[in-house]
């Protein structure tokens, strides 16, 4: 027998807040027939006044350890990927650990943004895989909402983003019934890092930040929306393709590509070039926006529920964004 990860349990969680493209309208200039079209979102959430990253997280992890039956004394370890963690300082892991009382359990962050996700899946799986931990507990959460620039300048950026959290259990399991993880492919290249950023705070300055970086929008994300499209629809195929290269699978094979939410035409573009199938790409983004690193966990926990993904399903996930950063898994549940 050899050991797998497992995927048991899958918790997803966002705030009752919801933002439409016309509540944006009144706040910057733009709209819903732009925002629809360009990016497919009609909607986001936002957390309310005093939400935070944490309680996101504590709501989507309880749901994924309800569905695999266990408690937080199973767990040894946790992964947290976020990029808007609640302090910058200490890691946001330590917070969440506290709060599900997990004890004293490895506790780590992954900064990867919109590959967040499944980075921390490869990790948890390394883990298991190695017999280094035998339940890792993977969280993606964001509170974008708050680090966003609700101006005209920033309206490019500003109307995709959205807040939520997602979770799975892994756990170590017989590779002998074909389920689980079973493959994964990650790239980074950091040549476009200004493609897609935030310039300041900055670490090499004193101090890191400045009344003229607030003042000049120095502190608010940024985007070369095209360059990052441009280079979304090349990499995505290429890492799908190396994905299933790695386990001899065809695309035929895969019932459900669960693909990160950026923008609608990404995932249309994806699917219409390597002739994939519309009914077996799962989008919710029209819903829920771009949520970073909860985003994957959100589509798969509801393309489990809508039916897409069932008992046996070989399930390929793959996300770009932020650095750029490139990720995908092959999973079957
Ligand atoms: O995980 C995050 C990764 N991010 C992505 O994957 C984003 C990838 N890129 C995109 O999704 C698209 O580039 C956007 C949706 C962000 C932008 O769409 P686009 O078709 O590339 O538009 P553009 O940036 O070329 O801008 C076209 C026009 C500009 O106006 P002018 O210069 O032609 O007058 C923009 O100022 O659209 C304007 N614009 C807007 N108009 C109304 C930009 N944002 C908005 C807006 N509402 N929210």
């Amino acid at each position: 027998m050899s050991v797998c990860s497992k995927v048991t349990g899958v918790g997803f969680f966002v705030p009752d807040r919801v933002v439409t493209n016309d509540d944006l309208s009144a706040l910057i200039d733009t709209s819903d027939e732009w925002i629809h079209q360009r990016t497919g979102i009609r909607a986001r959430r936002h957390a309310p006044d005093g939400m935070t990253n944490v309680d996101m997280a504590e709501i989507a992890a309880k749901h994924a350890m309800d569905e695999a039956g266990i408690g937080p004394g199973d767990i040894d370890l946790l992964i947290a990927a976020t990029l808007s963690p609640d302090y910058s300082f200490p890691s946001n892991a330590p917070f969440i650990q506290r709060r599900l009382g997990l004890g004293p359990v490895a506790a780590i962050d992954v900064r990867n943004q919109c590959t967040g996700f499944l980075y921390s899946i490869a990790v948890a799986d390394a883990y298991i895989r190695t017999g280094r931990a035998r339940r890792v507990l993977v969280i993606g959460s964001e509170v974008q909402s708050g680090g966003l620039d609700f101006d005209s300048r920033s309206r490019d950026i500003a109307v995709i983003f959205g807040d939520g959290a997602g979770a799975f259990v892994m756990e170590a399991g017989d590779s002998s019934d074909g389920k689980g993880v079973l493959a994964v492919a990650l790239h980074g290249d950091g040549t476009h890092a200004e493609d897609l950023w935030t310039d300041a705070e900055r670490s090499y300055e004193h101090p890191r930040l400045t009344m003229e970086m607030y003042e000049s929008g120095a502190v608010w994300p940024k985007m070369r929306g095209r360059a990052v499209f441009i280079q979304a629809v090349k990499e995505l195929p290429e890492i799908i393709n190396e994905v299933l290269a790695k386990t001899g699978h065809a695309l035929d094979d895969v019932d459900c590509f669960a693909f990160h939410q950026a923008n609608l035409r990404i995932n249309q573009w994806v699917g219409s070039s390597m002739n994939i199938p519309d009914e077996k790409i799962f989008n919710n983004i029209e819903r829920y926006g771009n949520t970073t690193a909860a985003t994957i966990p959100g589509v798969i926990f509801e393309a489990r529920a809508s039916g897409l993904i069932h008992d046996g399903s070989l399930v390929v996930a793959a996300a770009f964004g932020a650095g750029f950063t490139s990720a995908a898994i092959t999973i079957r549940f």
